[in-house]
C-alpha cells in the first residue's frame, strides 16, 4: 500500500503532482483517497472535479457540529477538555465526494503556533490523519502545506514516501531544509525530492546540487499545458501529456 505524503513550499507545485499521482494509481486500478490538506490548495481543481462537486464538499475543519460531537468540546476552545482520541473512522467516507473513481476529502487547516495545537478541531485533525496513514487500505494521496502540522510521531512509520517539491530556485531550499527539519524531528525516514517547473539540464543539476543526500525521484518539466488546466478548470492530467510522462516515472519509482 501507497500512503504518500506532498509538501513544500507554496506555489511549487505539490498540488499538480498530487493530482497526477492520484489519476495514475487510479488508472492502475488502485483505490485512491486523495486528501486536500492545505487551505490554498485547489486539489478538487487539479483533478478536475465538477464546480458543484467541490461546492458540497466541506472541510473537516470547519465541521463545527462534527468537531463538538466527536470531542465534546466547541472548536476554538483552548486548554479545556476534549477527547483526544475522537471517533474519526467513519469521517472519509461520509464527507468526502467521489469523480472518475478518485476520493477526495478536504481536511482544511491545523492551526498552528501559540495555543493552537490544543485546541479540539487539531485533536481531530490529527486523529483523522493517522487513521488515514494506519487504518484505511487504499492508496493515500496527502496535499499539504509546507510542514507536517498534521503528522505526528504515531504517523511517521507509516508515511511510505514524503515527497518534497521544489522547484529551480534558492527560495524553495529554505523550505525544503525546514521540512527535512521537522521530519526528522517526529522520526519520519522516508523523504524523496521532485522537481517541478525545470526547463532543462542546468534546472535539473541545480536541484540535484541542493537535495545533498536527499535522493530526487524525478523531474517535471516546465509545462505551458500545466497553467491552461488551471485557467480552463481541467485536469492535469487530461491535458498536459508531457507532464503525465515524467509523472509515471515518478509513479513507476514510488509503486516499484
Ligand atoms: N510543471 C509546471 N509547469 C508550469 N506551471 C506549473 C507547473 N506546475 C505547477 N505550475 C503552476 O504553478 C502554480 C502552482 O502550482 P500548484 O500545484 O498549485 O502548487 P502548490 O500546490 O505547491 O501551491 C499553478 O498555477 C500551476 O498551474
Ligand atoms: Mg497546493
Amino acid at each position: 500500500m501507497n500512503k504518500i505524503a506532498i509538501t513544500g513550499k507554496g506555489g511549487v507545485g505539490k498540488t499538480t503532482l498530487s493530482s497526477l499521482l492520484a489519476y495514475l494509481y487510479q488508472e492502475a486500478g488502485y483505490n485512491v483517497l486523495a486528501v486536500d490538506a492545505d487551505p490554498a490548495s485547489g486539489l478538487s481543481n487539479a483533478l478536475g472535479f465538477p464546480p458543484e462537486l467541490v461546492a458540497a464538499i466541506e472541510p473537516v475543519s470547519e465541521m463545527d457540529e462534527l468537531i463538538f460531537e466527536r470531542t465534546g468540546a466547541q472548536p476554538g476552545t483552548v486548554g479545556g477538555f476534549f477527547k483526544l482520541n475522537p471517533k474519526v473512522d467513519d469521517i472519509p467516507d461520509r464527507f468526502s465526494a467521489t469523480y472518475r473513481d478518485i476520493r477526495l476529502l478536504r481536511m482544511g487547516t491545523i492551526k498552528i503556533g501559540g495555543t493552537g495545537c490544543l485546541c479540539p478541531e487539531n485533536a481531530l485533525l490529527k486523529a483523522l490523519t493517522t487513521h488515514l496513514f494506519m487504518r484505511r487500505n487504499e492508496v493515500l494521496i496527502l496535499d499539504m502545506e509546507a510542514g507536517v502540522e498534521h503528522l505526528g510521531r504515531a504517523t511517521a512509520q507509516s508515511v511510505d514516501a514524503m515527497i518534497i517539491v521544489v522547484e529551480p530556485g534558492r527560495r524553495s531550499v529554505g523550505v525544503m531544509e525546514e521540512i527535512r527539519r521537522l521530519a526528522n524531528d517526529i522520526g519520519l525516514r522516508r523523504l524523496y525530492l521532485v522537481g517541478n517547473k525545470v526547463r532543462g539540464e542546468s534546472d535539473q543539476a541545480f536541484i540535484r546540487q541542493i537535495a545533498e543526500d536527499l535522493p530526487v525521484i524525478g523531474f517535471l518539466p516546465y509545462d505551458p499545458q500545466v497553467i491552461e488546466a488551471d485557467l480552463t478548470g481541467q485536469a492535469v492530467y487530461d491535458i498536459a501529456p508531457e507532464t503525465v510522462a515524467a509523472a509515471r516515472e515518478i509513479w513507476g519509482k514510488l509503486s516499484a
